[in-house]
């Protein structure tokens, strides 16, 4: 499938791509951990900084806690990730100076720019990523003794990239870099008008 661009870009962008066939591998934990470095490096509203990252490596209690709130689809596929992770954002900070916490809008967004770079650098260290918004937000807030004032966003596979035969047959039609919108439907000048 096309990864053409409309403007030359770096080529990292169109390189990264989700798969889902993965080998299951045994990850270093100094690896995965440099991956949670290039998160942290990310923007946030003053620099609150509310991404929080729980992971499990395969074989492990901290694994199967967050692979048990997994719908069933990504169950088929994600048992063969090295690591999975929760990408979890706190609701609400403690501006400077004052004691009552008030809500941080733009926890969501700031966590979606952190786990944006987790995944650019592991693409960029060989290994590939899958976010999963399909999981039991009830089920992973236990498993994981996740407060309520924490938001659970997604969860993230990770592992690297495995032979696509091991897939269900349809979705190994599915295991490819996909398409994106053209510019033109996502970008407007001086007015909303899509
Ligand atoms: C927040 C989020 C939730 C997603 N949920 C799932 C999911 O539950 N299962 C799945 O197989 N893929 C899931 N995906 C993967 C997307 O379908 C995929 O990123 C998208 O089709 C673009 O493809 P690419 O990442 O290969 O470029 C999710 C991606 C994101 C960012």
């Amino acid at each position: 499938m096309s990864r053409q661009t409309e403007y030359p870009i770096h080529p990292q962008f169109t390189a990264r791509w989700s798969p889902r066939a993965l080998s299951g591998e045994a990850i270093e934990p100094a690896v995965l951990m440099s991956f949670f470095e290039a998160a942290r490096w990310a923007p946030s509203a003053s620099n609150v900084q509310p991404w929080r990252f729980v992971y499990g490596l395969k074989g492990t209690p901290g694994f199967e806690a967050i692979f048990a709130s997994l719908v069933d689809f990504n169950k088929g596929w994600a048992k063969n990730a090295s690591a999975l992770v929760a990408v979890i954002s706190a609701k609400t900070w403690l501006p400077h100076g004052t004691s009552e916490a008030l809500p941080f809008v733009t926890h969501a967004f700031d966590a979606g720019t952190a786990w944006g770079h987790l995944a650019l650098q592991a693409h960029a260290a060989g290994w590939v990523t899958h976010a999963m918004g399909g999981f039991d937000a009830d089920v992973l807030r236990q498993g994981l003794a996740v407060p309520e004032d924490f938001h659970l966003n997604c969860v993230v596979a990770i592992g690297k990239q495995g032979d696509k035969s091991q897939l269900p047959e349809a979705l190994q039609a599915r295991e490819q870099p996909s398409p994106r919108k053209p510019l033109a439907e996502i970008v407007a000048e001086g007015r909303f008008s899509f």
